[in-house]
């Protein structure tokens, strides 16, 4: 099972299974001097980790991050200079229950990876997805952290923008109210609303999907290249490969069908400082696959749990229809711990790219 490495010079490489005794990573191409403490990569983890709400799955991994190599630790202060070698994070597993996929371990459930997987390598681990799960991603959130550290200046957040049918209204967008609810939802007057939905959904046996924004401020014109190196289409690939992500829009995405030319267009005028000033980012931030140096944005759509109470038709591993409900603890709603993951995705490509741009032009 290849293909387990993203990224061409800052390049990670995730390992590990959902029940196995840990996952890590490993950080290849971390330019030396990029400091960072364990408590930074740890806070972003916090963001993802499971079991911290009613709303995400009861699984209690406190996913206590340790660096394995490839830095220098300064004892006083504990930051850590990457020294230029691989970089080494782990992440023990420590409450896996496997007994809780026995119901899927002879039959596929539908929307998950179990049949494709058996149809691909003639076998699959049950026991939690194995590698399909989305307890991988918790390595993207730590690589995602240090990537965060190579370019500067770079600021990346993430906002859940819509669940379910439950959207919010823009005008009312907090970026300080993100960190103040369990759905890092940025409006809050749609906050109590989507806690009774989840409720509901959750009651009802089900789930939901949702949608996710993703900006990054701070860059530079001329990430990216053009071809097949452009910076949106290696975003829509990093947020594509996040688990259950359906759908991807770059500014202003599929919307921009129902546009004019004007509207679409981001004019451009002489800023106070003499450079280029964009009146619009409907492009979010990126023109024929190059950063313009506005905000980058991009929005992800998360399918509804597969895994879910209410029982579903299907086949089992002979080939014969039986019913699934999967009665071990779920998210009821993956794209809330989602909005973590976009975040490392977007980090990881433009530390990727920064590089990039460093080692084809000469500057950075
Ligand atoms: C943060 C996160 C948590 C997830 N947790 C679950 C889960 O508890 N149960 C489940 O069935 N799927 C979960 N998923 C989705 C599956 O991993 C995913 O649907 C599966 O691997 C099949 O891949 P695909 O949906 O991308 O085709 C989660 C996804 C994310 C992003």
């Amino acid at each position: 099972m290849s293909h387990n490495t993203f990224g061409h010079l800052f390049r990670v490489t995730t390992w590990g299974e959902s029940h196995g005794p840990a996952i890590g990573c490993v950080i290849d191409g971390c330019p030396p001097g990029v400091a960072f403490t364990r408590d930074e990569v740890q806070g972003y983890l916090d963001k993802r980790r499971p079991g911290q709400s009613r709303y995400t799955t009861q699984r209690k991994e406190p996913d206590t991050v340790a660096i394995l190599s490839g830095t220098l630790e300064n004892a006083e202060t504990g930051e850590h200079v990457a020294t230029g070698a691989p970089i080494a994070l782990q992440i023990a597993n420590v409450d896996q229950r496997s007994k809780d996929y026995a119901e899927v371990k002879d039959a596929f459930r539908p929307g998950h990876a179990d049949f494709t997987y058996v149809a691909k390598y003639g076998l699959r681990d049950h026991r939690g997805g194995g590698r399909s799960s989305a307890r991988e991603t918790a390595m993207r959130v730590a690589a995602g952290a240090i990537a965060r550290k190579v370019v500067p200046g770079l600021a990346v957040r993430a906002a859940l923008i819509q669940m379910g049918t439950e959207k919010i209204d823009r005008a009312n967008w907090d970026w300080d109210e993100v960190e103040q609810n369990p759905f890092f939802c940025p409006d809050h007057s749609a906050v109590q609303g989507w806690a009774a939905y989840l409720d509901g959904i959750r009651k009802a046996g089900s789930s939901c999907g949702a949608v996710i924004e993703v900006e990054a401020t701070g860059i530079q014109a001329g990430l990216g290249a053009p071809i097949y190196g452009k910076l949106d289409s290696d975003l829509a690939l990093a947020m594509m490969s996040i688990n259950a992500v359906k759908g991807v829009e770059i500014g202003a995405g599929f919307a921009a069908a129902a546009m004019t030319g004007q509207e679409n267009a981001d004019e451009i005028r002489k800023g106070k400082d003499g450079k280029a000033t964009f009146l619009s980012n409907n492009a979010g931030g990126i023109l024929g696959g190059i950063s313009t140096g506005q905000p980058v944005v991009a929005r992800f759509v998360v399918k509804p749990t597969s895994s879910i109470l209410t029982p579903v038709k299907t086949i089992d591993t002979r080939g014969n229809e039986t019913e699934i409900s999967t009665t071990g603890r779920h998210d009821p709603c993956v794209g809330i711990r989602a909005v973590p993951i976009g975040e490392a995705m977007m980090a990881l490509v433009l530390a990727d790219h920064y590089l990039r741009h460093r080692g084809q032009t000469g500057s950075a």
